[in-house]
Order: C-alpha cells, then structure tokens, then sequence
C-alpha cells in the first residue's frame, strides 16, 4: 500500500464526508484513499484547461475553484461556479470522449485528491450522481469535438 496507515484513515474519513460518496462501501472507499495523489495548487493556477484531454477526476479536501467556459474561440471566458471542500470536477473526460469542458483555477491555496481514469471507472463512475451530472457542459463538449473534427480534415 503506497498511503500510510494515518494518512489512508484521514482519507477515508474525508471520503466518508462527501455527500456523493454517501452509498460507496467502507471497502470501495478505502480502494479509492490507496489510490488518490493529493496534489496542491496556488491561487491562479490552472488545474484544467478547456480542450486539453485529461484522464484524471479531482475531489477538493482544502480550498475552492473556480469553473469557467468559453463557449467560442473569440469570447471570454464565463465564471460557471466556484466549488470547495466535499465538491468534485474532472468526470466529463472520464465519459468517453477525453475532452475538457470548462477551466478549473485555484483560488487560493488547494488541495485535491486526484483519482485516474481507471481507478474512476472501477470505483466512482458508476455511481448515479457523479455520471449523471448534467451541465451545459455537454453541449460545449459537443462544440469542441465538432471544431477539433473540422480543423483534423
Ligand atoms: P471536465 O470536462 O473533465 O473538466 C472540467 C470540469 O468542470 C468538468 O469535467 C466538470 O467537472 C466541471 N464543469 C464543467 N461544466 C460545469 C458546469 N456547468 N457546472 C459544474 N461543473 C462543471
């Protein structure tokens, strides 16, 4: 096992704690505390970027982001939500297509705990809430793959 024994405790009591996570088992929770990277971020940094691929879902233990899109090449950017502590982002690339959909910047210090596409797929991304969520984003996701299409011919 690659987290220490207080450390996979303290995982899993935050785990315990977010609402979503309410009906995973003691047994899925303690697969998911072995496998996460807890990473930090400074205030303004990056954690996504809309268009990049990615394979990773994020869960928030300290701070909040902030979510933005831009919804065509020459727009700004609209702020979409802030989300903190108990909140989790990254599962739209986990569905199939591994497109970004929105911004995620730190605001202030952050710390999430980083989960693999693979790890998702075994042990979170079957639960009802976390694949289900809709958001505009979807539709977006759809502007990408159709502008990401065109510009490959
Ligand atoms: P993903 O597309 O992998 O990376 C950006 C994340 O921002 C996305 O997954 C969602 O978790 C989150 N996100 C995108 N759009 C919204 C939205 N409208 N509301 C809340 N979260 C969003």
């Amino acid at each position: 096992m690659r987290t220490g024994l207080i450390r996979h405790s303290q995982y899993m009591e935050f785990l315990r704690s977010v609402p979503s996570f309410q009906s995973l088992t003691e047994d899925v929770l303690s697969k998911v505390a072995d496998v996460l990277e807890a990473t930090h971020y400074r205030d303004g940094d990056y954690i996504i970027r809309q268009g990049a691929t990615g394979d990773t879902f994020f869960i928030i233990s300290e701070g909040q982001v902030k979510v933005t899109q831009q919804t065509s090449a020459n727009e700004e950017p609209v702020f979409l939500y802030t989300l903190s502590k108990g909140d989790w982002f990254g599962e739209q690339a986990l569905k199939g297509e591994d497109v970004r959909t929105a911004s995620v910047t730190a605001v202030g210090d952050v710390t999430c705990l980083v989960v693999d596409r693979e790890s998702f797929k075994q042990l979170i991304g079957g639960l009802e809430n976390v694949s289900s969520r809709v958001n505009d984003s979807d539709e977006v996701k759809g502007k990408i793959e159709a502008e990401a299409a065109f510009f490959s011919m």
